[in-house]
């Protein structure tokens, strides 16, 4: 199989770090119901093939109940502390963050992660509940627990409300992105507040929206570039300053998705797909919390 060397870009955040533009997510396809105390072996298996292949950028979350194994799989690969970039989510802890990251770094075998995140702002009751909770995530970095603070599936309202109060800003706001959910209003103010964006299902409109007005385009593109589409939607997230976040279970398709750091996609292409994008909307998580025709 060939290992593809070049090496995978990497976007400055807002306190300094540096985070490798390409995650290997543990959740969605790897996500646990239940219990969740079996151990995924495929998983583990799964996470040091990815670090083998040089993904250094590695997305966890509490609910997904997988960071035993992302913690087996770091030990077990004896790869440098130093060279990963570790994520973990609080969602079921909010209410008491100071324990949930104990816990977190206790499944992951970790003294810190270099990302922790707010998994999403629809649990929370009132504004000053939100504030509260990014007051505790702020502590946790003070402590030194993470590294970066940040949240995920934030809107505009959500940020500004934490922004209020804020005496550290969020760094990073992890985000379903995808031609079909652009998310125009809030990548702007990602921008104006220097907020980076991460995306998560970023081959959505390959795997769950498809057909759809893309499709011709990336076949194009994919041609043109001698890759396979997902790196092509890999690529458009790069090239506009977007970290995608994506997973898989097969090695080769891991090592393919490396190859989106090989090309570069032009203005004009990325408008292309932008423009196409547009003409449809698909979201494809927390469907519940938003109206069929609400891009936001
Ligand atoms: N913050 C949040 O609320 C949130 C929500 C969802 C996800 N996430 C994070 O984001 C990560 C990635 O999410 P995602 O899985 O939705 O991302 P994605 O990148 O859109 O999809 C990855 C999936 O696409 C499949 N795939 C790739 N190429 C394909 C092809 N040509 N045909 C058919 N299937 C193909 C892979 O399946 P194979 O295994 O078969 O290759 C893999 O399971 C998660 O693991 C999690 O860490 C975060």
């Amino acid at each position: 199989m060939a290992h593809i060397h070049t090496p995978i870009p990497s976007l400055k955040l807002n306190d300094g770090a540096s985070v490798p533009m390409l995650a290997y997510g543990t959740g969605t396809a790897w996500f646990k119901s239940g219990e969740g105390s079996e151990i995924d072996k495929t998983l583990i298996d799964s996470i040091k093939t990815a670090i083998k292949l040089e993904y250094y950028h590695l997305d966890g979350a509490e609910v997904y109940k997988t960071e035993p194994e992302l913690g087996s799989a770091i030990k077990e690969s004896g790869i440098a502390r130093d060279k990963l970039f570790v994520t973990t989510k609080v969602m079921f802890g909010v209410s008491d963050i100071a324990k949930a990251i104990k816990t977190s770094l206790e499944k992951l075998q970790l003294d810190y992660v270099d990302l922790y995140l707010i998994h999403a702002p629809f649990f929370f009751k009132s504004d000053e509940e939100m504030q509260k909770a990014w007051a505790a995530m702020e502590q946790v970095k003070v402590d030194g627990l993470a590294k970066t603070i940040g949240v995920s599936n934030y809107l505009p309202k959500h940020l500004e409300t934490t922004l209020k109060t804020a005496k550290i800003p969020p760094a990073v706001n992890q985000i379903e992105f995808h031609p079909y959910l652009q998310h125009k209003d809030l990548l702007d103010f990602h921008k104006k507040h220097n907020i980076a964006t991460f995306a998560y299902g970023p081959l959505t409109a390959l795997t769950k929206a498809a057909p759809g007005p893309v499709d011709d385009y990336i076949a194009a593109l994919s041609t043109k570039y001698a890759v396979n589409p997902a790196e092509i939607f890999l690529r458009w997230c790069i090239d506009q300053d977007v970290v995608p976040v994506t997973t898989s279970g097969k090695e080769q398709r891991l090592s393919d998705y490396l190859r989106c750091a090989t090309f570069k996609l032009t203005p004009k292409e990325i408008q292309e797909i932008n423009d196409l994008g547009d003409q449809k909307h698909y979201r494809a998580f927390f469907k519940d919390k938003f109206a069929a025709d609400d891009r936001s």
